[in-house]
C-alpha cells in the first residue's frame, strides 16, 4: 500500500533564519537555531493512487485553496522525481494547536509532508535527507525533522547539499519553557518569502545582520552547552530585534509588531527588572514568545496572561522530532 502518517512539531528559532540566498532551493543566507516546541504539530496522511490525474489536498478536514494544494503538489514534484513515478496523491493534513490559535506552521506541515510522502513511497531517506527535502518546502521545515535544540548549517554547495539541520542537544537534556503568547491581530502579515526578499533586497541594515548573526549563534551554542539560561535568553532576544530591525530598514518597511506585541516586551523587561530571567522572540507576525526557566513559568503565564491584548498563551517545552504513525 502507498500509503504513511507522520507526525512532526513545528520549532521556534532561537537564532533567526531571515533571507535567501536561493528562492528555489530555499537556500538560506544564515545558519539558524531552534528549540522542537512539544504543543504545535502537524500529522499527514500521503496516499499515492494510480487512478489520480491530480494531487488532492484536504487541510484540517476541508478541501485546501489553490494556492496551498499548488505548494503542496510542487512539493511532491520533487519526491516523484526522487522516485522516479508519476501517481498522484491524496494528502491530508491536520494542525493542531491547544487553542484556536491560527498559528501558521509551515515548518510541521512540510516535515510531516516529506516524512509521510517518501514513507508512503518506501523510500527509506534517512534524517539529513529529509531535512534537505523538507527544507525545500520551507526552510525552517529542515529543522522540524529533529527534537529538542537544532542548528541549520546554512551550506556552500550550489546545489543545497550541504544546506541540512541536525541535532545539537537531545530535547530531555534541557528543560526550558517556551511561552507562546497570542496577541489580538486583525492585519494580514507580510508572507516570510516576501519579507526576506524585500529586507535582502533594499534594507541598508541587512549586511549588519549578516556581520554579526554567527557570532550570535556561537554565544547562543555556547550557552546551551554550558546551560547558561540568562546568557541565552540574552542573545535569543536580542537576535531576534535585529532581525525586526532590518525589517524596519526596507522600502517599503515592515513592521510585524502590534500593540500587543510591545505590551508583552515591556512586561517581559518589568518581569527582569524584578529578578525573573525572561526573554522574548518574535517571528514574521505579531505574536510573542516568552522563554524562560520551568521554575518560573507559572508567574510568567499569570503576569502576561492579564494584559488586555493577550488572547491565550500555550506553555511548550522542548518536544520530539518527527514520528511515523
Ligand atoms: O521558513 P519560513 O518561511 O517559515 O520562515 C521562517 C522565518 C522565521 O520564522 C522568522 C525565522 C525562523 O528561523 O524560523
Amino acid at each position: 500500500m502507498m500509503k504513511a502518517t507522520a507526525k512532526a512539531n513545528t520549532n521556534i528559532a532561537l537564532i533567526k533564519y531571515w533571507g535567501k540566498r536561493d528562492e528555489k532551493l530555499f537556500l538560506p543566507m544564515n545558519s539558524s537555531l531552534s528549540i522542537t516546541l512539544d504543543k504545535f504539530y502537524t500529522i499527514t496522511t500521503v496516499e499515492f493512487r494510480k487512478e489520480l490525474d491530480k494531487d488532492i489536498f484536504w487541510f484540517n478536514n476541508k478541501q485546501a485553496n489553490k494556492s496551498d494544494s499548488n505548494k503542496v503538489s510542487r512539493f511532491l514534484d520533487n519526491v516523484r522525481n526522487l522516485a522516479s513515478v508519476n501517481f498522484h496523491a491524496v494528502v491530508s493534513s491536520e494542525n493542531v494547536v491547544p487553542t484556536a490559535a491560527g498559528f501558521a506552521s509551515s515548518a510541521s506541515a512540510f516535515a510531516a509532508l516529506a516524512a509521510a510522502s517518501t514513507k508512503a513511497l518506501d523510500l527509506k531517506l534517512n534524517e539529513k535527507e529529509l531535512s534537505i527535502l523538507a527544507r525545500q518546502g520551507s526552510g525552517s521545515a529542515c529543522r522540524s525533522i529533529y527534537g529538542g535544540y537544532v542548528e541549520w548549517k546554512k551550506g556552500e554547495r550550489e546545489d543545497g547539499k550541504d544546506s541540512v539541520a541536525f541535532q545539537i542537544l537531545p530535547e530531555h537534556d534541557w528543560n526550558l519553557s517556551i511561552l507562546s503568547v497570542m496577541v489580538a491581530s486583525s492585519q494580514k502579515a507580510v508572507p516570510s518569502r516576501d519579507g526576506m526578499k524585500r529586507t535582502v533586497e533594499t534594507s541598508p541594515f541587512y549586511n549588519g545582520w549578516l556581520q554579526t548573526v554567527d557570532k550570535d549563534l556561537e554565544k547562543a551554542k555556547e550557552a546551551i552547552r554550558v546551560r547558561n539560561f540568562e546568557s541565552l535568553g540574552k542573545v535569543v532576544e536580542a537576535n531576534a530585534l535585529k532581525m525586526h530591525a532590518t525589517m524596519l530598514g526596507a522600502e517599503p518597511p515592515i513592521l510585524y509588531w502590534q500593540s500587543g506585541t510591545f505590551e508583552v516586551f515591556q512586561e517581559v523587561q518589568e518581569l527582569r527588572s524584578q529578578g525573573i530571567s525572561a526573554f522574548v522572540t518574535i517571528d514574521a507576525g505579531p505574536n510573542v514568545k516568552v522563554l524562560c526557566m520551568p521554575q518560573d513559568e507559572l508567574k510568567v503565564y499569570e503576569t502576561i496572561i492579564t494584559l488586555p491584548h493577550v488572547q491565550n498563551i500555550t506553555i511548550c517545552h522542548p518536544g520530539s522530532g518527527l514520528t511515523y504513525i
